[in-house]
């Protein structure tokens, strides 16, 4: 007779344990808890069975249903809860067949990334990647790029010249040429071009040279749709004997071709760098807005230029270029203005 008490108990449990599991909604709990725990549910009148129980059964009955009956209101108040904070039954919570909340994970900016197609791109030319410090002096900046005082290049308004950074001379001997030796002060500045690289890679190295050099350079430029006062430059430098104009101006094409694509329009302009003799701009045309945009200034390198870094001009030649990398980027992805970079709008920066 007990055992049947038991048994029934334990049946009662087991039903009343798995109908919790399908209550999902607070209407449905309630009915469960009518059903079960209330003051006419299954539990109470699970109590009527003791009655009928032979008195030595009693306690041990008596035992059984309020382990049963804390068990299922402990299991009541645990789902109530999950309900209460909208999680059910993690059937229901995780629908697997829902989109999913992408996490937002951070990316190379896109001038970053350009500059590695670039670098990648080059190094398929048998190009090797060279860099060199933001922070220069004017040796590496101006004067052994035959760049001398007097040049506008050099006013206080156009460089950021750093203020108590001064280098105390030039060293004796490092200077072979005219003019540069001649100069005492060699101040601090952050580059205002990649081509200070050009004077550090010829300085440590021998030829044949075949370099490109991305980096960071600094103008106190007025800000406008095409010029930034901090951008990148890809600079470029090849030396070795018999180097000609033809080698600068096709390797050039081939780069814009291969990058741009076969129907890009560019333009060689006549101009004028003390490093390079002869000295040409370069324009890439922008279908989208209709112009032609400069990307940097190309020449055949100076023979002083190679002078002040220990190369005989009489043995080897030499050509470079400058580009912006901001510009190349505007040309590739179709981007109008140059300040979108730095604005740091996620909405621009994430299409790339
Ligand atoms: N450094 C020049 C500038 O920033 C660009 C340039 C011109 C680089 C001619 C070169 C070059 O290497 O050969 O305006």
């Amino acid at each position: 007779m007990a055992e049947d008490v038991i048994a029934s108990i334990r049946t009662l449990r087991d039903a009343a344990m798995a109908e919790l599991d399908l209550c999902t909604s607070a209407e449905a709990l309630e009915q469960y808890r009518i059903k079960f725990l209330g003051t006419k549910g299954q539990l109470k009148e699970a109590m009527k069975l003791l009655g009928k129980a032979e008195a030595s059964d009693r306690p041990r009955l008596g035992q059984e249903i309020n382990a049963v009956k804390d068990a299922v209101q402990g299991a009541f108040d645990a789902r109530k809860l999950e309900i209460e904070r909208g999680l059910t039954d993690a059937r229901d919570a995780i629908d697997v067949t829902e989109p999913g909340v992408r996490p937002t994970i951070g990316r190379p900016h896109l001038v970053l990334r350009v500059a590695d197609e670039l670098a990648e791109l080059f190094g398929r030319l048998g190009f090797r990647v060279e860099d060199g410090p933001e922070l220069e002096d004017e040796w590496h900046n101006f004067i052994a790029l035959n760049i001398p005082e007097s040049h506008p290049a050099r006013d206080h308004k156009d460089n950021f010249y750093l203020v108590g950074h001064e280098e105390p001379a030039i060293a004796e001997g490092a200077v072979k040429t005219t003019g540069a030796r001649q100069e005492r002060r060699n101040r601090a500045l952050l580059r205002t071009q990649t081509s200070t690289v050009q004077i550090r890679v010829m300085e440590t190295r021998k030829p044949p040279i075949r370099v490109v050099i991305p980096g960071r350079v600094y103008r106190p430029d007025e800000t406008d749709a095409t010029h930034l006062p901090m951008f990148h430059q890809l600079e470029a430098l090849v030396v070795d004997r018999d180097v000609t104009m033809v080698d600068l101006k096709s390797t050039i094409l081939q780069f814009v071709h291969a990058y741009f694509g076969h129907d890009t329009k560019i333009r060689f302009r006549p101009s004028f760098f003390p490093f390079t003799e002869p000295s040409a701009e370069v324009d890439v045309y922008f279908p989208d807005q209709d112009r032609w945009i400069e990307l940097g200034g190309c020449g055949m390198v100076h023979p002083n230029v190679l002078t002040n870094c220990g190369i005989d001009p009489e043995t080897y030649t030499g050509w470079a270029f400058g580009f912006g990398i901001e510009r190349i980027a505007m040309r590739k992805y179709g981007i109008s203005d140059i300040r979108a970079f730095v604005e740091n709008d996620v909405r621009f920066l994430r299409q790339f």
